[in-house]
């Protein structure tokens, strides 16, 4: 049971379940193209027990059964990702009417259940034939991008709540070109520092072309993370500036105010594309809605001994979950009022929150601290008007395989058999307004 209730969230404030699409739909069939996540886990040592998304949760096939749980979780709204490779198979060109029609049942099956769709258009699974071209290191990524946004502006653009173009820049561009963490698995300054601009590239181009053709409520979600130093040392705090720039400003700047930190262009100089700043306009569209993506803090040190990069993240003492990430709800506040105070008055969601823990009941209470946390930074000004619970069911969690669980659903892989777990139970009462 949590303690707080959902009138003092305020009154259309948005309760909602977040999933994606390779983490959970499996259906690797009905002339869904390849993506990068298939290759990079069939790839020796990239994830754990070299799990891939081939079966997944099987949600391509019991995706009414889970409309049905977050209906009856008392929820108001869904976030999902569509697959750009269900939906064209090579990444540009023909279209693979199987998958038009797949998310044509998933889109009305939420309306018909009093839904609101919340969509992604990029949740990571990239076409591979497009990786074969360069993927996000190649500029033309925002004509490939703005051409899929534009089909599913056309088949689906007007039952849509709200759109996002790309969940996480963050992890599309340095994780996955720079830490080498996800697909594509680059560890390399160029590609990333390539990557980094085009997904916001692409992501300003997507947004003309959506509104174009009409499609309302357009947004971006970021992941960002509280930032904070080991010390309050000159060389630390530097380290901070460099690890929040990272992290954090280099996409809210972008997206927000059409400019990057100085202390990464300065870094990047050589690596990011060409005349990089004529594109600012177009990355900084005007948007309607504000995503934060919010899991923990990032604690830095100095590390004068690396490179391009002279920082280091250190590990905090806070309790963790079992990925081994701190809980630290306070971060979540924090982050939401200065993306209020710095960056924009546009509503807020926050479109991903949540745990990765076996023990239920932690999750339980690390849900409470959180939706207290969201009203704490409203009641210091931030129009937060909704929250997301990553995530709906326990899935494909990346590198880490299926051996992290999220879901306030648990999954027995086996059977596929779903069984709401305490904190789904707590969620359902406090919607269903029990308590
Ligand atoms: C976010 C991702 C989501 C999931 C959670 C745990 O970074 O958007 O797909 O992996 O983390």
């Amino acid at each position: 049971m949590f303690s707080v209730d959902r009138g003092q969230f305020g009154p259309n404030f948005v309760f909602g379940t977040a999933t994606a699409a390779y983490q959970i739909e499996g259906g690797q069939i009905d002339g869904r193209g390849q993506s990068i996540w298939d290759t990079f886990a069939a790839t020796p040592g990239n994830v754990k027990n070299a799990d891939d998304g081939h079966m997944a949760c099987d949600h391509y096939n019991r995706w009414p059964e889970d409309l049905d749980l977050i209906r009856d979780g008392g929820f108001d709204g869904y976030r999902f990702s569509f697959a750009w490779p269900r939906l064209i198979p090579e990444g540009t060109g023909a279209v693979n009417q199987a998958g038009v029609d797949f998310y044509d049942r998933l889109v009305d099956g939420m309306l018909e259940r009093g839904l609101k769709p919340f969509a992604t258009l990029y949740h990571w699974d990239l076409p591979s034939a497009l990786q074969d071209k360069g993927g996000w290191m190649n500029r033309d990524i925002a004509g490939w991008f703005a051409d899929y946004a534009e089909l599913v502006a056309k088949k689906f653009g007007d039952r849509l709540h709200a759109t996002a173009t790309i969940n996480e820049p963050w992890c599309v561009s340095v994780l996955s070109h720079l830490l080498g963490v996800h697909a594509p698995g680059y560890r390399d300054l160029r590609a990333a520092a390539h990557a980094m601009h085009h997904v916001l590239l692409a992501h300003g181009t997507a947004i003309g072309v959506l509104r174009d053709n009409g499609v309302k409520n357009l947004g971006i979600v970021l992941n960002l993370e509280k930032a904070e130093a080991a010390s309050d040392s000159a060389e630390d705090l530097a380290a901070l500036d460099i690890g929040d720039a990272l992290f954090n400003r280099w996409f809210l700047d972008g997206v927000y105010k059409g400019q990057y930190p100085e202390v990464l262009t300065n870094i990047l100089a050589k690596y990011l594309p060409a005349a990089w700043h004529k594109d600012m306009e177009t990355i900084a569209r005007p948007l309607d809605w504000a995503g934060i993506n919010y899991y923990t803090r990032g604690i830095y040190a100095a590390d004068p001994a690396r490179a391009a990069f002279p920082i280091r993240q250190v590990k905090g003492p806070l309790e963790k979950n079992d990925l081994g990430w701190e809980i630290y709800p306070q971060g979540l506040t924090d982050l939401l009022v200065r993306v209020s105070r710095e960056y924009t008055k546009l509503p807020i969601y926050v479109t991903e929150n949540g745990m990765s823990e076996n023990d239920d009941t932690r999750r339980e209470a690390f849900y409470d601290l959180h939706l207290k946390a969201v009203l704490d930074a409203q009641a210091q000004g931030a129009d937060v008007r909704g929250y997301f619970a990553w995530s709906l069911l326990d899935n494909y969690e990346w590198a880490e395989g299926y051996t992290s669980r999220f879901g306030i659903v648990h999954v027995d892989y086996e059977t596929q058999k779903r069984t709401p777990k305490g904190s789904y139970r707590a969620f359902q009462g406090m919607l269903h307004n029990t308590r």
